[in-house]
């Protein structure tokens, strides 16, 4: 299950998997932009039968890494719980990028799907927005900045899921070097055959992104709503969001040690930032 959360590379994640021979992923869903969200919602309730009529039947022949990616489990509260409940053995993988950039993206995001509150509101408005602020506004502030509260949302999975079972990767180092990243996915999953991702995607400069390599030398990349271009991050909602998000990067860098996993470049430069 690759688990999220939205805005850090989960799509690119999805797209390189289903390139490996044995490994599919379930049928789309017309209402969930193409997730299942099983475990997050109430579609939870209609019950496992549900659920599995999105997977093919698994196959005796090659197949037999079957997976879904639903990028709102990972803050989810009850996901983990139930999850663990119907798929103990499940393998589970969260990708992370730096908090702060995560905010922004998932705020342009909204507003480039004309959400009200984020057209509305400047990003620093929906921020730094304060206790007594509008209900839309508190809303779209929560769900902004509480998926990138990364260690309480892992400790969660942890709760439920052994670590041997939960991948964490780097979700900046997917996007510069996708082909190391899917040789550690593909031990963590011990999934055969190897498959060479490294001569499977290919750099496209204009675009500034790995696509899968097609015959003939074409390219096929993520859609067209991906990778899209906006303003960088202004200054000071940078400074307000390290401030925001140093004690919970402390946390996770502790959690990450404890778990014997490499810190990802952005938590080191975080650490060192603002005090
Ligand atoms: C798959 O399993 C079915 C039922 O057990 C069997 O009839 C079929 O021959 C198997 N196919 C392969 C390719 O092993
Ligand atoms: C994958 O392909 C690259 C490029 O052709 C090659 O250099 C590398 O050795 C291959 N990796 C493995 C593990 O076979």
């Amino acid at each position: 299950m690759v688990i999220g959360p939205q805005k850090t590379g989960t799509t690119a994640l999805y797209l390189f998997l289903i390139m490996h021979p044995s490994i599919s992923s379930n049928f789309p869903s017309l209402k969930t932009f193409e997730e299942v969200q099983f475990f997050n919602s109430n579609n939870y309730h209609k019950g496992i039968d549900w659920y599995m009529e999105f997977f093919p039947v698994p196959s005796n022949v090659t197949t037999d890494f079957l997976f879904e990616k639903s990028a709102n489990y990972f803050p989810s509260e009850d996901s983990p719980r139930r999850a663990a409940a119907l798929l103990p053995k499940a393998k589970i993988i969260t990708l992370l990028i730096n908090p702060s950039d995560r905010a922004y993206s998932w705020y342009q995001h909204q507003r480039a799907h004309e959400d009200h509150a984020a057209l509305r509101y400047s990003f620093y408005e929906v921020i730094s927005a304060g206790h007594h602020a509008p209900p839309e506004l508190r809303s779209l502030q929560n769900r902004c900045l509480v998926p990138g509260l990364y260690a309480v949302h892992i400790e969660r999975w942890l709760t439920y899921y052994p670590p041997s079972q939960l991948l964490i990767i780097d979700g900046q180092q997917l996007r510069t070097d996708p082909a190391a990243v899917m040789d550690e996915v593909q031990k963590f999953l011990g999934v055969s055959p190897y498959y060479n991702y490294s001569q499977a995607l290919t750099f496209d400069p204009q675009k500034g992104f790995w696509c899968q390599l097609l015959e003939g030398g074409r390219t096929k990349c993520l859609g067209k709503s991906k990778g899209r271009k906006y303003a960088a991050m202004d200054a000071e909602s940078r400074a307000f969001l390290s401030r925001y998000y140093r004690d919970h990067n402390v946390e996770l860098s502790k959690l990450l040690h404890r778990l014997g996993q490499p810190l990802p470049a952005w938590v080191r430069e975080e650490l060192q930032k603002v005090r």
